[in-house]
C-alpha cells in the first residue's frame, strides 16, 4: 500500500514537472498520429489540438510522420519549418525522445522556435556582404577618380597639341610652300621642306599613339575591377600587390607628401589568399597613413620583409598620430574621426577580419602628433605558399 502510495507521488511530482517545463513538451502516439499529451508551454504554443497536420506544410508533416515511426531507440534532432498563425514561415529546432511504456510507443518531442534566432543571423551575414560590398565600392571610386585623373592630364595635353599644330599648320604650310617655290629646297627644324607635309601626319599619328596609350590605361584598371568581381584564393606575391596599390593611388600619395618611400624585400615567399582583399587592406591602411599627414614634407614608409617566420607589411606615417583615447575603438566597425571628410569607419575593421582570415594579425604602435606604424604579419607555408 505504501509503495502505491510513493509511485502515485511520484507521478504526480513528474506530471507537475513537466507542466511546469518552461520548454514545450508534446508526447505523440506515433500509431495512431496524435497528440496524448502537451505541457503548459506547448499548449500556449500549439493550442488545444490533438494532431499536428495545421501545423506543418504537406510535406514537412510527411517527414514529420516518418521521423516519428522511425524513432525507435535513439533520439533525434531535427530542423523544420512550420506555418505560422499568419501564414507566415517559421523554423523549428527540436528533439525526438522515444518513450517506451510497457506495450504502448510514445515519442516525446520538445521544441524551440529558432525563428528570430535564424532570421538575426541572415540579417548579420547580410549586413556582412554589405559593408564588404561597400567598401569595395569606395576603393572602385579611388580608382575611377586616379583615372579620371590621368586622362584628363593626357587629354588635355593632346588637346593643346592637336589645336595649335592645327591652327599653325594650314598658314605654315602655304608660307612653306611660297617659300620653296621663289627659293628652293630648305631644313626646317632639320627636315627638308618637301619632307615636311609627310612629318605632320606623323605627328599625328604619334598622338593616336598617345590615345591608344590611354585606353591601355584604362584596360588595366578594368582588369583591376574585374578580378575585384571574383573571390578566388591563388598563390598571391605581396610584393605585387603593393606595386599595383601604389599605381592605383599615384595621385593621391602625389596630393598628400612629397616623401613617400618604398623598401620592398626581394624573394618574399608567396602566400595562399585573395589578391582583391590583400589589396584592400593595403588601400586602406595606406589612405589612412596619407590621410594622417598634416603637410606634404610629412612621409610615408612602406615596407615588407620577413619577421619570425611571418612575411610582414610596415606601414609608418609621420601624421597626427592615434591618442590613447579612441585607441581601444579604431577597429570597431563605423568608428571614424572623419566622417566629415567621407570616412565611414571601416577601413581598419574590415582589414583586420580579412588579415585574420589569412591567420595573420595587425599591431599599431602610434605616438600622437609623432605618427603611426602599422605591422601586419602574415604566415606562410612553404615556397610556394
Ligand atoms: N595612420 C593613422 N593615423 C592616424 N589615425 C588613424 C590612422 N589609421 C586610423 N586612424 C584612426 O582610426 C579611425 C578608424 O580608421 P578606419 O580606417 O577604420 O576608418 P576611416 O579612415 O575613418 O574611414 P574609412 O577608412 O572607412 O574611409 C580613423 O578615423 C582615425 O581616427
Ligand atoms: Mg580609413
Amino acid at each position: 500500500m505504501k509503495i502505491f502510495q510513493r509511485e502515485v507521488q511520484l507521478l504526480e511530482f513528474f506530471l507537475k514537472f513537466i507542466e511546469s517545463y518552461s520548454e514545450p513538451l508534446v508526447f505523440f502516439d506515433p500509431e495512431r498520429i496524435e497528440i496524448v499529451y502537451m505541457n503548459q508551454a506547448a499548449r500556449s504554443f500549439l493550442g488545444e489540438q490533438s494532431e499536428l497536420s495545421g501545423f506543418f506544410e504537406e510535406q514537412e508533416y510527411q517527414n514529420f510522420i516518418k521521423l516519428i515511426h522511425e524513432c525507435h531507440d535513439i533520439e533525434k534532432r531535427r530542423v523544420m519549418s512550420y506555418k505560422k498563425p499568419d501564414g507566415s514561415k517559421g523554423v523549428l529546432l527540436f528533439n525526438l525522445y522515444p518513450i517506451a511504456c510497457e506495450d504502448q510507443r510514445v515519442v516525446c518531442f520538445n521544441f524551440n522556435d529558432i525563428t528570430e534566432k535564424i532570421k538575426k543571423k541572415e540579417e548579420n551575414r547580410r549586413r556582412e556582404a554589405q559593408l564588404i560590398l561597400q567598401d569595395k565600392l569606395k576603393s572602385v571610386d579611388l580608382v575611377t577618380s586616379s583615372i579620371s585623373h590621368e586622362i584628363n592630364n593626357i587629354c588635355n595635353f593632346m588637346v593643346n597639341n592637336l589645336r595649335i599644330t592645327l591652327q599653325a599648320w594650314q598658314d605654315v604650310f602655304n608660307l612653306i610652300k611660297e617659300y620653296e617655290n621663289d627659293n628652293g629646297e630648305f631644313l626646317l627644324g632639320g627636315i627638308s621642306s618637301s619632307e615636311i607635309d609627310k612629318i605632320i601626319p606623323r605627328l599625328v599619328l604619334s598622338i593616336i599613339e598617345g590615345i591608344n596609350r590611354i585606353s591601355d590605361t584604362i584596360d588595366d584598371f578594368r582588369k583591376y575591377i574585374k578580378e575585384g568581381l571574383k573571390s578566388e584564393f591563388t598563390i598571391i606575391d605581396i610584393n605585387e600587390i603593393i606595386k599595383r596599390v601604389i599605381t592605383i593611388l599615384n595621385h593621391h600619395i602625389f596630393i598628400h607628401t612629397e616623401n613617400f618611400n618604398l623598401a620592398l624585400a626581394e624573394r618574399l615567399p608567396k602566400i595562399k589568399g585573395n589578391a582583391q582583399k590583400l589589396e584592400q587592406v593595403i588601400i586602406n591602411l595606406l589612405m589612412n597613413a596619407l590621410q594622417s599627414l598634416p603637410d606634404r614634407k610629412k612621409g610615408v614608409f612602406l615596407s615588407t620583409g620577413l619577421a619570425y617566420g611571418r612575411i610582414y607589411i610596415e606601414i609608418k606615417d609621420e601624421g597626427i598620430g592615434i591618442s590613447k583615447d579612441i585607441m581601444p575603438y579604431i577597429f570597431e566597425p563605423f568608428f571614424s574621426t572623419k566622417y566629415s571628410a567621407g570616412g565611414s569607419g571601416l577601413g581598419l575593421y574590415l582589414s583586420k577580419s580579412i588579415i585574420e582570415e589569412l591567420g595573420g594579425e595587425i599591431v599599431i604602435n602610434s605616438e600622437e602628433n609623432r605618427g603611426t606604424q602599422i605591422l601586419i604579419y602574415i604566415p606562410y607555408h612553404d615556397k610556394n605558399g
